[in-house]
């Protein structure tokens, strides 16, 4: 097979990328060795920012987001069972979407469809060669074939566990990275959310964060150790932690658990995110801990970049901004992995920690919810900020 971008991994960033490729008259075909309905049914965060959702509207990818999603206008920041609200009308004039990042991916593999663009699903054995030539392939099986595309450009959107990020040479990538000493419990459940907003608790039984996927199903998680087994934890162990880390603030209604997992927190980065004609976005080139919500909407921004610069190349033969690539998307992804990182050590408690990092924290999070300014920071942050 020919194409001009060959694309590896249909989440949302191959996904996303190839629907702005085909905008600009740019072919592309999308390779994914899961199934549709896995990829279609795998729960993932549920938040998106400003920008993120008019893009979405943008690329004619938003009719049913805008007609299920939640928009929020502030969050709640719980600091031991006292609720502070941050005003992002007042502080940005800005919102937050919230619908499930599978909610997305169904709506971007339905677009991928109607556009008649390849998208094979579980393919098996990729490999990606001559990087450096101006010919780069994708090898892999498809039913039980052997198969073959000669592209321009390769798109390595396989997420973290990905084969594109290793296929730089020995000694190329430089990795940033951050493991946190407790993750996420997390749950998907049949029952009324805490608030109308989400709630960010810090108490000191640890973190938790109450959000939503729609008024009658909720999504919550309790901070719990890195290496936690969630045969540990009973549906209603899950449920009077809850209670207690919400600290009196609310009154949580229980209800029908409908998915229960354990995520690992970390913090990573690979520089460059380029190497020769392949171009790593968005998981395959970093993690930010969940805390900041920022994973899809990071996975969006870098493919926009993708795209105007493969734009470049393709309509103005200039391929300034293909070079310039890598430079351009990790300017946001670290302002992402601070925000990230910051909100993740504001909310946790740490394993370790001093009587005095612990009043260390609350008078921060004191500050945070009773400063215009700090709470702006917050805001702006959290909503998205601009696109360059
Ligand atoms: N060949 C083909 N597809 C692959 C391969 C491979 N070798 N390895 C992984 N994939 C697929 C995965 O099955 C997945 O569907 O690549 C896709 C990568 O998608 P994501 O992991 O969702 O990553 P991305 O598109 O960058 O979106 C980032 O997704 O994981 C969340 O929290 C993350 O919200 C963030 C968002
Ligand atoms: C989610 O909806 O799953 C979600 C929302 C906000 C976060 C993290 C996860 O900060």
């Amino acid at each position: 097979m020919r194409t001009q971008v060959g694309i590896i991994g249909a989440g949302p960033a191959g996904l996303m990328l190839a629907r702005l490729l085909h905008l600009q008259g740019i072919e592309s075909i999308i390779i994914e060795n899961r199934s549709r309905d896995y990829i279609e049914n795998r729960v993932r965060a549920g938040l998106i920012e400003h920008w993120a959702a008019d893009l979405l509207a943008d690329v004619g990818v938003g009719e049913r987001m805008k007609r299920e999603g939640l928009l929020h206008w502030g969050i709640n920041i719980g600091i031991n069972g006292d609720l502070h609200r941050i005003d992002f009308q007042k502080l940005v004039n800005k919102r937050v979407t919230i619908y499930g990042q599978q909610e997305v991916v169904k709506d971007l593999v339905a677009r991928r469809l109607a556009d008649g663009g390849p998208l094979l699903f579980e393919v098996d054995g990729v490999g990606v060669h001559d990087l450096t030539s101006e010919r780069p392939k994708i090898r892999f099986t498809h039913e039980g074939r052997a198969q073959e595309i000669e592209c321009d450009f390769i798109a390595g959107c396989d997420g973290f566990h990905g084969i594109c990020r290793p296929s730089f040479p020995e000694g190329v990538p430089k990795v940033f990275e951050r493991d946190y000493p407790f993750g996420w419990l997390g749950i998907l459940t049949e029952s009324p959310p805490a608030d109308h907003e989400l709630i960010y608790s810090y108490t000191d039984r640890g973190f938790a964060l109450y959000t939503m996927r729609s008024p009658t199903i909720s999504r919550l998680y309790l901070q719990c150790d890195h290496d936690e087994d969630i045969d540990n934890w009973s549906d209603a162990r899950i449920w009077d932690e809850l209670h207690k880390r919400l600290g009196g603030a609310r009154k949580l209604v229980e209800g029908t658990m409908l998915q229960k997992g354990i995520t690992p927190m970390r913090s990573f980065v690979v520089e460059p995110m380029q190497h020769g004609r392949l171009f790593l976005a968005g998981d395959s080139a970093h993690i930010v801990p969940p805390t900041g919500a920022k994973g899809m909407n990071l996975a969006f921004a870098d493919v926009m970049m993708l795209s105007r610069a493969l734009e470049g190349f393709y309509k103005a033969k200039n391929s300034d901004k293909l070079g310039g690539y890598s430079a351009a998307c990790l300017r946001r992804v670290w302002y992402a992995q601070r925000f990230s990182w910051w909100m993740t050590q504001l909310m946790h408690s740490f394993p370790h920690e001093t009587p005095f990092d612990r009043r260390r924290q609350i008078s921060d999070l004191g500050y945070l919810t009773s400063s215009e300014a700090a709470s702006r920071m917050l805001a702006e942050q959290y909503v998205g900020l601009p696109l360059d």
